[in-house]
Order: structure tokens, then C-alpha cells, then sequence
């Protein structure tokens, strides 16, 4: 059987990309991460034909490259809203209140964990473990920025304007 070729699929910018990380680590391996990178830029996720491509570009197994997005909650594996909310659960958040704060959230916006608002602009990436700003629990992460000491008036505040302002760029 032959595999369908999803290359074309991908801005070519997106796949200099991925070529520039591969030949910058002494092992094709290490690039995984910011080839996952480039493409979840370009496509707001990674569809299962992009870990495949990963997997070609780099010459690993497509399993090795599913293994790696899989574990990381920083990837989506489906179509996001234009933003995504993640609030931490683990200890710290844990203790100051995140579960309170995600239950205000799934009422606040109208969806489950997991789920995108009808308007489009959030997915609530509800559970995810600690995203490394303990100190400043409870927080959330949307998109690559950090929001901590949070209550639930100061996340609406935050997702207001986040919903209000165009899509920012993450570089
Ligand atoms: Fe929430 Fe570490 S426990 S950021």
C-alpha cells in the first residue's frame, strides 16, 4: 500500500522548519519537539498525517513521533478554538482552589472540559498537570502565556480581553 504524501499539505515555510531543527541536533531525534512546534503554528494542531510527516522528515517510526505528542499537553491533537485555555490541577493549583476555577470556567463559558465555545475563540483544556508557576497558584496557561494568582472574576477578566483582542503573535 502506498501512504499518501501529506508534505504538500504544509506552508513550505512550516517545513524548512522542521529541515532547519533536524540538521541543527547531532540526532534527527531531538527535533522532534520543535518540529511539532512548527507544525501546530502553522495548523493550530497536529493532525495525525503531520506526525507522519514528522516522522519522514526526521526518519523515525510515526509511533516514536505519536509517543512524544502524546505526552506533552502543550500539543492538541484536534482542532482548537483560536485560544486555549489550560488550567493546572497539580498540588499547588490544587490547593488554591484550580478545581473551584475550572468549574466556574465550564459554567462561565458554557462548555466542558475539552470542549470550544460557540463563538469559536476558546477550548478548555481543563486538565493538565503542573505547568512549572507553582508559586503563583492558581493559574492558567492560554496559549504560551501564563496568568497566575487567579480568582474567578480576575479569569474572566483575562479571557475578556483575550476574546476581545485579535490573535496575538506567539514568537
Ligand atoms: Fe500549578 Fe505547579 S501546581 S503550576
Amino acid at each position: 500500500m502506498v501512504e499518501a504524501d501529506h508534505t504538500d499539505a504544509l506552508n513550505p515555510a512550516t517545513l524548512a522548519r522542521i529541515r532547519q531543527m533536524r540538521d541543527l541536533y547531532p540526532s534527527p531525534r531531538s527535533a522532534v519537539l520543535p518540529a511539532l512546534w512548527a507544525i501546530q503554528d502553522e495548523l493550530a494542531y497536529l493532525p495525525a498525517w503531520s506526525l507522519e510527516v514528522v516522522a519522514t522528515e526526521l526518519g523515525l517510526l510515526a509511533g516514536d513521533v505519536e509517543a512524544v505528542s502524546s505526552f506533552y499537553s502543550m500539543y492538541f491533537n484536534h482542532q482548537p478554538g483560536r485560544h486555549q485555555i489550560q488550567v493546572c490541577r497539580n498540588v499547588s493549583c490544587g490547593l488554591r482552589g484550580s478545581d473551584e476555577l475550572l468549574r466556574h470556567l465550564e459554567n462561565w463559558l458554557g462548555v466542558e472540559d475539552g470542549g470550544t465555545t460557540t463563538d469559536g475563540a476558546f477550548t478548555l483544556e481543563g486538565t493538565v498537570e503542573c505547568l512549572g508557576a507553582c508559586g503563583g497558584a492558581p493559574m492558567m496557561q492560554v496559549d504560551r502565556f501564563s496568568y497566575e494568582n487567579l480568582n474567578p472574576e480576575r479569569a474572566e477578566e483575562v479571557l475578556t480581553k483575550i476574546r476581545n483582542s485579535e490573535p496575538r503573535d506567539l514568537d
